[in-house]
């Protein structure tokens, strides 16, 4: 039996893919005040900005490529059962080949209806617009969990990490709960593995830390985890 490998990624995954983190230097946090693009209120209050936003983002995604790092996991199959369970709205694990992705925050590629949220659907190219409709004929929002909204996947993502033998964590600054919380869920004796050039405020015992970019952390966590296979 394989064992269980948990790994909780964020946006510094897929920073060497050419997209910017949020709270970094140069971060999409010090460009757009989150009040006016990722909450339902902006919605109501100016929705064209917020489409632009994610329909900027979403053309972004169409010109970028998983980085070594995405591969680096993917290749772990061979000896773990691995689990991604991603913060990230990009494709990018999906497209590195990984079996397991659950997305926590939604995804960019797919927009759902405004009025009956489980009316979720792949949107065809980049832009999403004003009269694009749900098959009840409400207007289609991004597909995206925005501050302040419930995160459904939490109820599936916690037993994982319940069920985790190893946990990874990669490039995450483990600001944004509940998400940040799943580190607590792992078992006690459960090894951690925290992959980023910034060490992520993570307190507990046993914790390895790989101050590298996910490329060349992912590399070396590879190393580290031969002797756990
Ligand atoms: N490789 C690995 N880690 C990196 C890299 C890299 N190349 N570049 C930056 N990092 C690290 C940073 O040090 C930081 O710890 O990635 C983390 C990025 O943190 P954030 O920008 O806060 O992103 P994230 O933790 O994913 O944000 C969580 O907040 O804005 C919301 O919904 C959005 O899902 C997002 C959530």
């Amino acid at each position: 039996m394989k064992k269980k490998l948990v790994v909780l990624t964020g946006a510094g995954m897929s920073q060497e893919s050419g997209i910017r983190t949020f709270r970094d230097m140069g971060g999409l946090w010090e460009e757009y005040d989150v009040t006016e693009v990722a909450t339902p209120e902006a919605w109501e209050r100016n929705p064209e900005l917020v489409m632009k936003f994610y329909n900027d983002r979403r053309k972004q995604l169409y010109e970028s490529e998983p980085n070594k790092g995405h591969k680096g996991l993917v290749e772990l199959e061979k000896d773990f059962d691995v689990q991604i369970i991603t913060q990230n709205v990009d494709d990018l694990h999906e497209r590195a080949g990984a079996s397991k992705v659950l997305h926590l925050h939604g995804e960019l590629k797919k927009v759902r209806s405004t009025r009956y949220p489980n009316l979720i659907y792949d949107l065809d190219g980049w832009e999403l617009k004003f009269g694009d409709l749900c098959e009840k004929g409400h207007q289609l929002r991004p597909h995206i969990v925005w501050f302040g909204e419930m995160v459904p996947a939490m109820d599936e993502a916690v037993p994982l990490v319940e069920q985790a033998d190893i946990l990874v964590v990669v490039g995450t600054s483990l600001n944004v709960y509940p998400a940040a919380g799943l580190v607590h869920y792992i078992r006690e004796d459960v090894p951690v593995f925290v992959v980023d050039p910034e060490r992520p405020p993570v307190y507990m015992k046993g914790v390895t830390f790989i101050e590298e970019k996910a490329g060349e952390g992912v590399a070396q966590l590879k190393d580290k985890l031969k002797q756990l296979i």
